[in-house]
């Protein structure tokens, strides 16, 4: 055997040069996870909240806590005995304050543990769980400005403000599908369009995961709810969706399939049930899906409760144990479990009995520490010298503020009666006119504030916005002095919407017509003779149809945030010019709710039906009036027919034809006329703000690229890219193409 020598060595060479090299991060990982035990591996999948672990007196105060002091028996326990990896949540303390949670949890932890833990927080809108960090927009805003640098800065600041903190891990962005415009949790989605979803949510994810802007820290992002979990069926929260494959994948999937192309770390699961099936445990959905379709390397989480729901809401699960097996199964990774330790226990028998294997918890528990080590946890578990300077900086709030005012939608302005001269009597009247909580919406501070005191004291309210921007011929009515103030007066504001902040369930409504108060509070008004003008702060579409056709003016301000107040009267006075378009359909009636990409026989030639019953929005998707002009001129593609490999490049000239500077967003449309699977009437597929001087022209283009801009998947996922006629639209201009 003595000349088999040299081919041993070359063969060990030949298998070392085909062994797939593995990375740091690998070695170092596997290593770890060959030392832990099962109880220590299961830990790193369970996820507690913090109300577990601060003193009993402030969690029997829960809805006032202002400051946490942590219980360190408690917290021993749950680190001592099940080895927690992950806590979350809390509601707005100081700085400083959170920096003693996360490092005390960090450093108590080092005494049982090397692998540290994983802090996560709903910052879903700003760094909104801390005092006084700086509030953004919600979602629902932000996608209306159609620049994503405002919802970059949305995740930015809020990574930037929070990560010397401690928290390593922020719960957004929402990418669901905003089609359910009742849904209590409307105003986190995006809009309904799949392509505004994508690109807003890239760039909140860009804006989280940005390394240079936390450095030397790093913050992970979490896309949620996947999947499906945006168009409850009744419209409550967490109610059964009936979403078809073909559907689920056309338009709910790609922000997902995006965001994960992107590299975000993590992704929350949606607790709801799609078609029968509840989410957490769907085999095909997180792991045949996610994993081996989508190619999704970091780790899940489920949502709160949600292994538990499995037995308590779905009843798929007999017991907990038995919803702890589906799930696991499934692909869930990491349980959001969050009170109790029992998801440890069961899940350790699980694997005891042979049911579950420690191969698969191994693989969530390298998914997990994969993350970890990725976002630099084992470099800096706790972190030193926090900068607490960076909490709420005139810069942060410049950002949030200037999200606000390219937020607003301008709905209506019968005879250019905004703006409004600074000189003029403003009177306004609503229930929204003093109140901060309804600017703020929920997840401000806390879950759902209901009280004013959580609020900034210097927050300006419409009221004291209104004042400051009008001064002496600003007033304010309550109902019963309208009529008499209003004789000396120009014009009516109107502050009306939704009036108190809520979250999840306690959004849940049975009626989407505004209050009936606000309706007669707006004929009052009318009543007067004075002009009115309508607010809607809100954030849903509250039905206003005995208002839409009356009303004089209608400005969209949604939830603008802590300095929406500012925005709205800045936009009214003229010192902004509104540049925001609807990120939804905003519907006329109760009856028939659809989105702008609605299929073709909504309103089919062969069945017509009336102009009126047609009349299903008040303000379609990409809506939105401005106080200068724009002109859309030559319409043009380099091309009239393109093969399925080739490009189309078109342009179009854009002016401002009024007498003010404007940003106005060119949103480029394809509608493809005739498909095997029925398409909507247009779809958004680009677009881009530009800024424009009076008179001013500029020539923006928009590449279709056939396999992203003219496909479609089936029910499958298979994608069809069929030849024939496409239109392209842009302003109201049209062209047309032929794919071959
Ligand atoms: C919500 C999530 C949130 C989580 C943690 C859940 O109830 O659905 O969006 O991130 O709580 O607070």
């Amino acid at each position: 055997m003595k000349n088999a020598l040299p081919f041993v060595i070359i063969l060990l060479l030949f298998n070392a040069c085909n062994q797939p090299q593995q990375s740091e991060r690998d070695v170092f990982v596997s290593e770890l996870i060959s030392n832990m035990t099962l109880a220590e591996k299961i830990g790193q999948m369970s996820q507690i909240n913090i109300t577990e672990i601060i003193q009993d007196s402030i969690v029997e105060d829960y809805a006032n806590v202002t400051h946490y002091v942590i219980d360190t028996a408690k917290l021993e326990k749950y680190l001592g005995e099940f080895h927690i990896g992950s806590f979350l949540n809390g509601r707005s303390v100081s700085a400083e304050n959170w920096h003693y949670v996360t490092s005390t949890i960090q450093s108590i932890n080092q005494k049982y543990s090397d692998v540290p833990i994983i802090y996560g927080i709903d910052h879903v809108h700003g760094a909104s769980y801390l005092k006084p960090g700086t509030i953004f927009p919600h979602n629902i805003n932000v996608a209306s400005t159609f620049d994503t640098r405002h919802a970059f800065n949305t995740g930015n600041v809020a990574a930037y403000e929070s990560a010397d903190l401690g928290h390593k891990w922020i719960f957004a962005p929402v990418l669901g599908l905003g089609v359910a415009k009742w849904w209590g949790r409307y105003y986190e989605t995006f809009g309904e369009d799949p392509y505004l979803i994508s690109q807003m949510g890239l760039a909140t994810i860009a804006g989280i995961q940005d390394d240079a802007t936390t450095a030397p820290h790093k913050t992970a992002a979490c896309a949620k709810h996947f999947l499906g979990y945006s168009d409850p069926k009744s419209g409550w929260d967490r109610a059964p969706a009936l979403i078809p494959d073909q559907t689920l994948r056309e338009f709910f999937l790609p922000p997902f399939r995006d965001a994960i192309d992107a590299g975000v770390k993590t992704i929350m699961l949606n607790s709801g049930e799609i078609n029968g099936i509840p989410v957490h445990a769907s085999y095909e959905i997180l792991t045949t899906l996610l994993r081996d379709e989508m190619g999704f390397e970091g780790f899940t989480v489920t949502d709160w409760l949600d292994i538990i729901a499995l037995e308590k809401m779905h009843y798929v699960a007999e017991n907990e144990k038995e919803a702890t097996y589906m799930a696991i199964q499934a692909g869930v990774d990491m349980s959001m479990i969050p009170t109790s330790p029992s998801f440890c226990i069961l899940l350790k028998e699980l694997v005891e009995e042979g049911r579950i294997s420690e191969a698969r918890i191994d693989e969530s528990v390298r998914r997990i520490l994969n993350v970890k080590y990725d976002i630099g946890l084992f470099d800096i578990p706790i972190v030193e010298n926090p900068r607490f300077e960076r909490v709420g900086t005139e810069e942060n709030i410049q950002k949030a503020k200037q999200a606000a005012d390219e937020s607003m939608v301008l709905i209506k302005n019968n005879n250019n009666l905004l703006p409004l001269s600074k000189s003029s009597k403003v009177l306004l009247a609503g229930p929204n006119a003093k109140n901060k909580i309804a600017l703020c919406g929920g997840w401000t501070y806390r879950f759902a504030p209901q009280k004013e005191r959580w609020f900034p004291e210097d927050m300006p309210t419409v009221h004291d916005a209104l004042e400051s921007v009008f001064g002496d011929s600003y007033a304010f009515a309550n109902y019963d002095q309208l009529a008499v103030r209003a004789r000396n007066s120009d014009v009516i504001v109107l502050a009306l919407g939704e009036t108190r902040a809520y979250a999840e369930t306690q959004g849940t409504i049975d009626d989407l017509t505004i209050d009936k108060e606000q309706t007669e509070l707006f004929k009052a008004a009318k009543a007067t003779g004075k002009p009115v003008v309508v607010l809607l702060i809100e954030g849903r579409p509250r039905l206003i149809p005995d208002i839409v056709d009356e009303a004089d003016a209608i400005l969209f301000a949604g939830l603008p945030g802590i300095y929406g107040a500012e925005s709205i009267a800045e936009v009214l006075a003229g010192d902004i010019n509104p540049s925001g378009k609807m990120s939804f359909s905003y519907p006329y009636k109760h009856g028939h709710i659809i989105p702008y990409n609605y299929k073709q026989a909504e309103f089919s030639e062969l069945r017509e039906v009336s102009d009126a019953l047609k009349r299903h929005t008040i303000a379609p998707f990409g809506y939105g009036l401005s106080y200068t002009t724009y002109e859309y001129s030559d319409l043009k593609a380099d091309a009239t027919e393109i093969g399925v490999t080739q490009k189309l490049i078109a342009s179009v000239t854009v002016k401002n034809t009024g007498d003010r500077v404007g940003k106005e967003s060119v949103l480029w449309f394809i509608s493809d006329e005739y498909g095997t699977i029925t398409r909507p009437v247009k779809e958004l597929r680009h677009f881009e703000k530009i800024e424009l001087e009076p008179g001013q022209s500029k020539t923006v283009t928009f590449e279709v690229i056939p396999a992203e801009d003219l496909s479609y998947p089936d029910k499958h996922g298979k994608e069809y890219l069929e030849p024939g006629d496409f239109r392209i639209s842009v302003g109201d201009q049209e062209i047309k193409f032929k794919l071959n």
